[in-house]
């Protein structure tokens, strides 16, 4: 089975259209016509995705999602909405979604967000509970960027770039942020940021280290000089020091091989770094 999925709709034909896409194609599939029925079966039974209609009566979505939260806080969640305003998907946003659904939707869509959501858990990408950097006042300043670039082609760049300027790095919450203002699928978002190495998942110290491995970097000891900053800092590759003063990774070729080695600082190369006197180049952040 591809996964175990509960469908939450107070419409028997949102439940009905739902069971008839996703079962045929190996997901198994439990319906509740309320939010009381679902927040039971999820009591009972463990669920790769639950997806859920926001404006349902008695309990809307919203209230679902926070105490579906607190039985499971990983529990991935898809939101169906008739009505799909800003107010709505910002709030079910909050509640980290991994993505939502506009009534009516195709029969395509709805498999499109359902592999994805069930692939994101498969590769431990998680609503996570509280996020570095991703404070209410910065996801504000987030919204702006999306306001400014939504209706210009090729936005998705330019407000990854600006978000990863915000925030530091770009985490699922802020992808599906992104997701949700442009109106595209998070897989798209996803599939953007992993491509391009300049775009970041971790979170990054304030100075952070990039040392070459490229063939050209390493043949004239590359190695050594990644060793020298992870045992003179204390801190592994793809580690942040414990002040969060600097962060260290290895990338393959910067463009740069007739300097190299090269190391990378912030924004600044420095080429021909001899690796016993590595370290001198923190000098200056002292
Ligand atoms: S191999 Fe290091 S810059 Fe090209």
């Amino acid at each position: 089975m591809k996964g175990n999925i509960l469908v939450v709709d107070d419409e028997q034909i949102v439940l009905k259209s739902c069971e008839r896409i996703l079962s045929p194609e190996g997901y198994g599939v439990d319906t509740a016509t309320s939010a009381k029925e679902a927040l039971s079966l999820l009591d009972k039974n463990f669920y790769d995705l639950v997806i859920t209609d926001i404006k349902m009566p008695e309990m809307d979505g919203i209230e679902f999602m926070k105490q579906a939260r607190q039985k499971n806080p990983d529990i991935n969640i898809i939101v169906i909405t008739g009505y799909p305003s800003q107010e709505s998907i910002k709030e079910a946003l909050r509640l980290r979604i991994i993505d939502y659904l506009p009534k009516p939707f195709s029969p395509t869509h709805l498999l499109e967000v359902t592999a994805n959501a069930i692939e994101l858990k498969k590769r431990g990408i998680i609503p996570e509970p509280q996020v570095e950097n991703y404070t209410e006042e910065v996801a504000v300043k987030l919204d702006a960027v999306i306001d400014r670039y939504r209706h210009k082609p090729g936005s998705l760049i330019p407000v990854l770039q600006e978000a990863q300027e915000l925030v530091g790095y770009l985490p699922p919450v802020v992808q599906r942020h992104i997701a949700g203002g442009l109106k595209i699928p998070v897989s798209e978002v996803h599939g953007v940021v992993s491509f391009y190495s300049f775009f970041t998942m971790k979170p990054k110290g304030k100075h952070n280290i990039r040392v070459c491995l490229g063939t050209a970097c390493y043949v004239k000891g590359a190695e050594e000089i990644v060793k020298k900053f992870s045992d003179g800092l204390k801190l592994e590759v793809g580690g942040i020091t414990s002040d969060k003063k600097f962060s260290l990774e290895t990338v393959r070729c910067l463009g740069a091989c007739g300097l190299a080695p090269v190391v990378v600082i912030d924004k600044d190369t420095h080429g021909s770094i001899n690796p016993v006197k590595t370290l001198d180049l923190l000098k200056e952040f002292e």
